[in-house]
């Protein structure tokens, strides 16, 4: 359900019975095509087939989420949520206030037979209604026609609903039946249901599960991508190369602009936004010391010449999948010395993170034999406290000092979210194994703050990261960014080639 937007009523309008009865009418029927069965809706119907079978009996009920106010009566953009994107299909702006149920079936020995997939959805209004010209928020006129139900069949090929019949259909058999439902995915329906079991007297007995198993199970099932889902992300990471080379292309005119670090991230989220549905996480757009700032997407600053700028940004195309690739280039397109001494200290790193991403390692494997790399590096230069060997600072019982200087993973699951399959446990994700099909990051990177006295001067106020994003194969692993430079030389290379485009 969606926030309430404050209502005012300063701007508002008077509407007569004249003026009601003039505007809903000649209007043009509507056409009777239907939208064709969409490429994802096979795919979606097989992810729900697998959650079905994980819950014999019980009904799951997975919402899209609402509206958000950005302010009065300005809404933030609408993404639903990631596990009911999962298993619709259904990717950008849709649909605000949908909620999917999966309802069980019983054969005739009684026996759990299956799900119904059922979408409650906003149907669209007829020309008749008083939300087709006076709804700001969902009305016709001023967003645009919503699907009808027959539409949403056709289109994803399952069974479409009115969403006024679904606070009924959640209650049906209270008591009788298990309800599971993705609590943050819509609190005010969570609200609503919690408060639905009480009225009918389920406090205890629990008509709707408090816990959030079934949201933890919808994050880990999207860990194994299919091929469709393994398509969206290769064409997240081809509009993102596209995205990084218009960046390339303007760099001078960034240097030049001042604020360099926001034309960065407009030129990016200009080309996300006509590739895609737009950024998949706030760029960062990092020059000089702002490289060392991980998370550092006020991009306020200025590039100058002879700066490093880290650029960490992906495309989300329609679907909701994105891509998450990080690049550092030198602005003047040749490294300096001690910056190409860091750079290729972090490509090493990288390098040895890729060769663990295969089947039959673990998901940490690929941290480890990253950070190995980085520990051997600041052990050479000089920077673990007198004494620590690379071993030590390894150890994780009491070393770590390396941490000053990569204090973040290297690896994450990637897909529709940027960070993936947040809610699976440790087991099923840090401790498990590599399966042909996940998707994840590969992101080492080494940070020497400006202020920082125990890095070497030459270092100071250099951060450089590097990230890919890969698939896992049967026998290793897909690069899916190959196709972006990854040496110094290459990235020279790269700078190179793009400007000479112009
Ligand atoms: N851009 C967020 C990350 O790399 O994880
Ligand atoms: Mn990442
Ligand atoms: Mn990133």
């Amino acid at each position: 359900m969606s926030e309430e937007q404050a209502k005012v009523d300063n701007r508002s309008r008077l509407t007569t019975e004249e003026f009601r009865r003039f505007v809903r009418s000649g209007w043009a029927p509507r056409p009777d095509a239907r939208p064709e069965r969409a490429e994802v809706a096979g795919y979606a119907a097989r992810r729900r087939a697998v959650v079905s079978a994980a819950y014999p009996g019980e009904r799951l009920i997975v919402p899209a989420g609402g509206l958000k106010v950005r302010s009065n009566d300005t809404d933030y953009v609408f993404r639903p949520h990631s596990a009911f994107a999962h298993l619709t299909g259904l990717g950008a702006d849709r649909e605000p206030d949908a909620v999917l149920v999966l309802e069980p079936r019983f054969g005739e020995d009684g026996e759990p037979a299956g799900h119904e997939a059922i979408l409650f959805i906003k149907p669209l209004a007829e020309r008749d209604s008083d939300e087709f010209f006076e709804d700001a928020r969902y009305g016709e006129f001023w967003v645009g026609a919503r699907p009808s139900l027959e539409d949403i069949e056709a289109e994803l090929g399952l069974t479409a609903r009115d969403v006024a019949e679904f606070a009924d259909a959640a209650v049906k058999d209270a008591g009788q039946v298990t309800v599971r439902l993705v609590r943050d995915a819509d609190r005010a329906l969570t609200a609503q249901l919690d408060s639905a079991r009480v009225e009918h007297g389920q406090a205890e007995e629990g008509m709707v599960e408090q816990d959030d198993d079934l949201a933890h199970a919808l994050s880990h099932l999207r860990m194994i991508k299919d091929e469709w889902e393994i398509e969206q992300m290769r064409n997240a990471v081809a509009a993102t190369l596209v995205g990084f080379e218009a960046v390339i292309a303007e760099l001078d005119k960034a240097v030049e602009a001042g604020r360099g670090e926001r034309w960065v991230e407009g030129v990016f989220g200009l080309h996300a936004r006509h590739q895609g549905n737009g950024v998949g996480y706030d760029s960062i757009c990092a020059a000089g010391d702002h490289a060392n700032t991980l998370h550092w997407i006020k991009n306020t600053g200025d590039i100058r010449e002879g700066d490093l700028i880290l650029i960490d940004a992906g495309v989300e195309v329609d679907s909701l999948y994105t891509a998450d690739i990080t690049r550092t280039l030198p602005v003047s397109g040749t490294f300096t010395d001690a910056q190409r001494e860091i750079y290729d200290a972090v490509y090493e790193a990288q390098q040895a993170g890729l060769a663990a991403v295969r089947p039959g390692n673990r998901f940490s494997d690929v941290h480890a034999a990253a950070i190995r790399v980085i520990a051997e590096h600041l052990h050479a230069w000089g920077l673990l406290p007198e004494g620590v060997s690379v071993e030590d600072t390894l150890d994780k019982e009491h070393g770590q000092y390396h941490r000053r200087w990569m204090v973040h993973g290297t690896s994450h699951h990637l897909g529709i979210d940027v960070h993936d399959c947040a809610l699976a446990t440790r087991q099923e994700y840090m401790d498990a194994e590599l399966k042909p099909g996940m998707v994840l990051t590969v992101e080492p990177g080494l940070y020497f703050k400006a202020d920082d006295l125990l890095a070497p001067e030459r270092f100071r106020g250099i951060g450089v990261r590097i990230e890919d994003d890969v698939l896992v194969t049967e026998d290793g692993h897909e690069n899916l960014s190959a196709a972006f430079p990854h040496t110094s030389d290459e990235v020279e290379e790269w700078i190179r080639e793009v400007r000479s485009r112009r």
